[in-house]
């Protein structure tokens, strides 16, 4: 096996997941499985840090966002689906890992800067948060995955596991700790459907792989395309205008797309016109997984079962991980003397 042929991803539950995941993400995992050894954790404990005042919000999200997965394809047959927050080797790890990081390197990780500017902590960031990172190095390492599979915001995290994990090696004076590359999709970052910013539960901009197909349509027509293309006639702008941005992400009839781009930019292309066309596709798109969702929520003793079984394989396989980082390191064991 390649060094790259374990792949671990994870979610922070804190609400469904939506078409910005599934492109950046989830689109990719579901191929991954055919290929390679794959875990998919549900972040639960990293959600808390930054939801410590919702703990149920979290744990509810635990169950959806299986759902979710369930619903794209994640076969449990060949991706193994963990829940973070029962797999405690993965909290001792993070405390051996957070003495190879300065609180320094923590504060200039760029996602978490830009989080806690986002979420207005300030001064007032909880310790948990900014010490997310190492926790995610310990998820990454601890299944000794060698591809991650994200959207671009998580560059920086697998950036600083491998910093982590070359510490520790230069530390245990051998390859403990397997470093990891990220595998981002080809689509860069879905827009929300108010083309302000990347596509967000929070921001009230996200299509959710649950979406009713009213839901779908609205919000397609309600998308933000180009302001100056007022009349059919008008020439209009492709770049920004969210409602191409979506058909590059989900229309596979590249020769047609390419075609209304050019009579759009030209003039004579409504906006109208553009909105059926991906509302059609998202309704093609999200029907299936609706209906797969809607049937596995009716079986939740089968979905626990899943989770159940998934965490079991992932608790044994990060005990194993961390019992070869406390031997490695020296650290005091009574079955050795
Ligand atoms: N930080 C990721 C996110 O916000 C979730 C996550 C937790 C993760 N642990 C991980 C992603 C390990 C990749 C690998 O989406």
């Amino acid at each position: 096996m390649s060094v790259e042929s374990v792949v671990l991803t994870g979610d922070r539950t804190t609400g469904p997941l939506h078409l910005g995941h599934y492109v950046g993400s989830l689109r990719n995992r579901v191929g991954l499985q055919e290929t390679h050894r794959q875990f998919l954790l549900l972040a639960d404990a990293q959600a808390l840090t930054d939801n410590a005042d919702d703990p149920a919000k979290v744990t509810r999200n635990v169950i959806e966002v299986t759902l979710d997965y369930l619903a794209v394809g994640i076969d449990p047959g060949k991706t193994t689906i963990c829940v973070q927050s029962c797999l405690p080797a993965l909290c001792e790890l993070t405390m051996l890992f957070l003495n190879f990081v300065t609180v320094a390197r923590l504060e200039r990780n760029p996602t978490v800067k830009e989080e806690i500017r986002i979420r207005g902590f300030e001064r007032d960031v909880p310790a948990g948060f900014l010490c997310y990172p190492a926790a995610q190095a310990a998820d990454i390492t601890a299944f000794k995955a060698g591809l991650v599979p994200v959207g671009d915001d998580q560059l920086p995290m697998i950036e600083q596991t491998n910093e982590i994990v070359r510490r520790i090696n230069r530390q245990a004076g051998g390859a403990v700790l397997v470093e990891a590359r990220a595998l981002t999709s080809n689509v860069g970052r879905l827009p929300g459907v108010d083309g302000k910013g990347k596509m967000s539960k929070s921001q009230g901009n996200a299509i959710t792989l649950s979406a009713s197909a009213d839901d779908i349509r609205a919000a397609v027509r309600s998308m933000y395309t180009d302001p100056n293309h007022l009349r059919v006639a008008d020439p209009g702008q492709v770049e920004g205008n969210v409602v191409f941005t979506y058909l590059d992400a989900f229309d596979d009839d590249k020769a047609a797309l390419a075609e209304l781009k050019a009579q759009y930019r030209h003039g004579g292309l409504g906006d109208t016109a553009i909105k059926r066309r991906l509302e059609e596709k998202l309704q093609a798109l999200l029907a299936p997984i609706r209906e797969r969702r809607r049937q596995l929520a009716d079986d939740q003793a089968h979905v626990r079962e899943v989770l159940r079984k998934g965490t079991e394989t992932a608790d044994a396989l990060t005990r194993t991980t961390l019992a070869e980082v406390k031997t490695a390191l020296g650290l005091f064991s009574f079955s050795r003397s």
